[in-house]
């Protein structure tokens, strides 16, 4: 006996005909006389009956759920009254002739079956979920999720490979790549005292494949940035990581939000409109408050510094800046002071505001608004003007967490998938705390040439080549056309206070490699695992790896990360000190 088809499989065009199944058993019902299975593999599940008669039928009494069985029946129409049309093989059953216990199982921790018959798994917390990732992976959700990444990683080679695209693979074991994360460290045993690092992404190695005339490199590559875990964050993680030579900003663009369209469109057949909005990091900034803007919805924060100043409002008079946003609601106070704790958790001062009731400004500033301004910005009854004033970056991002908190509560977030580019950020900003300049994509990064003059007498003001692709709010992916010429990398080093000596010892390779030629290039990194999560309207990208951390960084199933032997550390070279717990 060998397996036909898929239980998934079967329609009503299969009436008749003599199949084998495989599965494992999703339910097991008694009724009249009848034994009832519901037989599931990773296509679905099927009814199979049992009838009293069957030489099986002792054997279908032993059966429970989970225990993998093969069955040999014939199939049939269901009369109509049976048809179940939730799921997809509603129309048909099996009547089993011959039935064989292929393993028995424990009773499954949480139960599964629900999803696979069309109706809601029951809510499991995610610590059990994970321990048991086994029995949790058989969950209908996270078979589509993965058989959708799965897809979307197809959809990549063909178009890559369509557009002249060759994946290389760079190495794992490798040297710090730095993107603005701690990294990994593996020690090594043939040089005691020496170490790898696990690579954070493969910058360094794609850009040596440009200067090695590769020309266009693709890899679905993983990543390893040991920083702290949010929804959107493992400490491994899946790039496609993509470069391409003798390219401008545009080129790269251009191919990208293709190749966005073309999964799209194989994957979930849905069309999106191209080209993507392009948006200067300042226009984000200042109309959403964000570098990473949800277009699903409007509502955009609008500038009112001018219009206070000099004022006598002291705190928005002498005011950087002066965002307003105006809800189409009026907000209670309850509703004002959490949002004001979500402004003030991303650095606003605080978050001033008014009503519009009855034709008047009341409550809160109301006072202090200068005559005519609900007139200027379109406020209208019924509605509650929200302000921040204070430096520029912090009052905008303060103003726009309350505006993805507003777009949430008032229900205006509108489903799709909005796309789009924020092109021209700054190339580098300012550490407060080291008291100098740090890059805000990573260090090889290309100015914009027109602003090449400013780099020594004003590097806030120097724009990059650099740009991040952003769905409804996320930063799904991030790149830059690299610098390619070997002084300016060093007069980069020189601004972000990386000595010649240092650049040599950590850099020494890409900038020898610069020295021996290199096109003109750039590329992107998309985070895979994000864009899937996206498309599988997840909200956790642990919804779309098959075995990911918990927020702690712990993986529940294998125990990892754990103890080693002393031995172990030994043969490293390597000691634990003695105050580090054990075991
Ligand atoms: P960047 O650091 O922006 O760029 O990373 C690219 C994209 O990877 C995703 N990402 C993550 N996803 C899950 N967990 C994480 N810890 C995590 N960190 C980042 C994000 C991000 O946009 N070498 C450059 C790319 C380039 O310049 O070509 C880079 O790695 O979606």
């Amino acid at each position: 006996m060998r397996r036909t088809l898929y239980c998934g499989q079967l329609r009503e065009q299969h009436a008749g005909q003599r199949v084998v199944l495989e599965g494992w058993v999703n339910r097991r019902r008694d009724l009249g006389g009848l034994i009832f299975i519901d037989l599931r593999d990773r296509e679905g599940i099927v009814q199979i009956i049992v009838q009293p008669e069957a030489p099986c039928f002792a054997e279908a009494d032993r059966l429970r759920s989970e225990w993998v069985v093969r069955v040999e029946g014939v199939v049939r129409r269901r009369p109509a009254e049976q048809v179940n049309p939730r799921i997809a093989t509603g129309q048909v059953e099996v009547v089993a002739e011959r039935l064989e216990v292929l393993a028995e199982a424990r009773t499954p921790p949480f139960p599964i079956d629900a999803a696979w018959r069309g109706e809601a798994d029951p809510e499991v917390s995610e610590e059990v979920r994970l321990r048991h990732r086994v029995v949790d992976l058989r969950r209908r959700r996270l078979h589509r999720n993965l058989r959708l990444r799965h897809q979307v990683v197809a959809a990549i080679y063909r178009f890559l490979d369509a557009e002249g695209f060759i994946s290389v693979e760079t190495p794992y074991l490798t040297r710090s790549t730095p993107e603005g994360a701690r990294d990994f460290l593996v020690p090594s045993r043939l040089a005691p005292g020496h170490f790898y690092a696990l690579p954070q992404s493969p910058q360094l190695f794609k850009q040596m494949l440009m200067v090695s005339g590769y020309d266009r490199y693709f890899q679905i590559a993983r990543c390893f940035r040991d920083e702290d875990l949010r929804a959107d964050r493992q400490p491994d993680f899946t790039q496609l990581d993509l470069e391409m030579s003798f390219v401008e900003q545009e080129d790269i663009l251009e191919l990208n939000e293709r190749l966005a369209a073309y999964i799209l469109r194989e994957t979930l057949g849905v069309e999106i409109p191209l080209p993507f909005p392009r948006l200067s990091y300042a226009e984000a900034m200042n109309r959403y408050g964000s570098d990473k803007p949800d277009l699903r919805f409007g509502l955009e924060l609008k500038d009112v510094t001018e219009l206070f100043r000099g004022g006598e409002f002291r705190a928005f008079a002498g005011a950087e800046t002066v965002k307003l946003l105006v809800a189409p609601a009026l907000l209670s106070r309850k509703e004002i002071e959490e949002l004001e704790a979500l402004a003030r958790s991303k650095g606003a001062p605080g978050l001033a505001w008014a009503r519009v009731e009855k034709g008047a400004l009341t409550g809160g500033i109301a006072r202090f608004i200068p005559q005519g301004l609900p007139e200027r910005v379109g406020a209208a009854e019924g509605q509650t003007l929200l302000f921040v004033a204070g430096p520029w970056r912090r009052a905008a991002e303060g103003l726009g967490a309350v505006r993805l908190e507003l777009g949430r509560r008032l229900g205006l977030v509108e489903p799709g998938f909005k796309f789009l580019w924020v092109v021209d950020f700054p190339l580098l900003e300012w550490d407060q705390e080291a008291g100098r300049w740090t890059y805000m994509h990573h260090p090889f990064t290309s100015p914009n040439l027109d602003d090449l003059a400013l780099l020594e007498t004003d590097p806030g003001r120097v724009r990059a080549y650099a740009y991040d692709l952003v769905l409804n709010g996320s930063e799904i992916g991030g790149g830059s056309i690299r610098i390619h010429r070997r002084e300016l990398q060093e007069r980069i080093f020189a601004l972000l206070g990386i000595g010649p000596e240092e650049a040599r010892e950590k850099f020494g390779f890409l900038l020898e490699a610069l020295a021996y030629g290199a096109p003109p290039h750039g590329g992107i990194a998309w985070g895979l695992d994000r864009f899937v999560a996206h498309l599988a309207g997840e909200e956790s990208i642990r919804e779309v790896i098959a075995f990911p951390k918990n927020k702690e960084g712990k993986e529940p199933l294998t125990g990892a990360p754990a103890p080693v032997e002393e031995a172990q550390l030994e043969v490293l070279g390597l000691a634990l000190r003695s105050e580090v717990p054990r075991g």
